[in-house]
């Protein structure tokens, strides 16, 4: 009796992680472009709750990490993501910069069945280029925490003509980027040991 009480309660506690969308693309590698299509492909993962189950979401096109992220242009108000595989959308140029910053958040319309509220997923972060804009201070202390600061922001180039900048100094000066590899700055220094983790591949996108 017991122990049943127990396992219920343990279940309970174990009720599942959810992750339910499986965003195709993009993938971490996937580079986008400002003012061109962007096509976003999701599918069932298999786990609870089903695509059908989530049902109407809302697509954001975000900036930041998992936990905490700002939203810089909306894809869709709201998607049937169990009749619906994919939406194409055109960048806008002017919501950022350069770099691997990206990521799409759905969040369900109604409280879904597992969780019991709004359930929010994401895609892997990726790449923006031909952008126009320069992130608000807000938005690069999200890009700063979750990305510890640096990420590349050339996805193709070799190592030395990588340009690991300091989100936060970034928002001090929005060409920074374009002209850090030139001009010394403390954000340069601050960002030199995860230059080093950019040359031995170690750089994490979980957050
Ligand atoms: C999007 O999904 C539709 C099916 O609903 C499919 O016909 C189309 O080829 C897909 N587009 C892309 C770009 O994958
Ligand atoms: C995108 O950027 C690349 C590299 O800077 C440039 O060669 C290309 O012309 C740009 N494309 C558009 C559509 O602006
Ligand atoms: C990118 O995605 C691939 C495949 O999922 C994964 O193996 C790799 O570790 C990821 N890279 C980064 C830097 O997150």
């Amino acid at each position: 009796m017991l122990l049943s009480a127990l396992a219920t309660t343990l279940l309970a506690l174990a009720s599942p992680a959810s992750a339910a969308i499986f965003t195709a693309r993009p993938a971490n590698s996937t580079i986008g472009r400002g003012g061109e299509e962007f096509t976003l492909k999701w599918m069932d993962d298999g786990k609870a709750p089903s695509l059908a189950d989530i049902g109407v979401a809302r697509i954001d096109l975000c900036v930041g990490g998992r936990t905490n992220n700002a939203v810089v242009q909306q894809i869709t108000p709201g998607v049937d993501l169990g009749k619906q595989p994919n939406i194409t959308f055109v960048v806008n140029p002017s919501i950022g910069e350069n770099g691997q910053y990206y990521l799409f958040k759905y969040t369900s319309a109604s409280n879904n069945v597992v969780e019991g509220k709004a359930y929010e997923q994401f895609s892997a972060r990726f790449f923006m280029q031909n952008m126009t804009g320069s992130f608000s201070g807000e938005q690069s202390a999200l890009i700063a925490a979750a990305t510890s600061g640096s990420v590349q922001q050339q996805p193709t180039q070799a190592v030395a003509n990588t340009v690991a900048v300091s989100k936060s100094a970034v928002a001090a000066s929005a060409s920074a980027s374009a002209s850090a590899s030139s001009k010394p700055s403390g954000a340069e220094q601050l960002a030199a040991p995860a230059v080093l983790a950019v040359a031995a591949g170690a750089i994490a996108y979980l957050a």
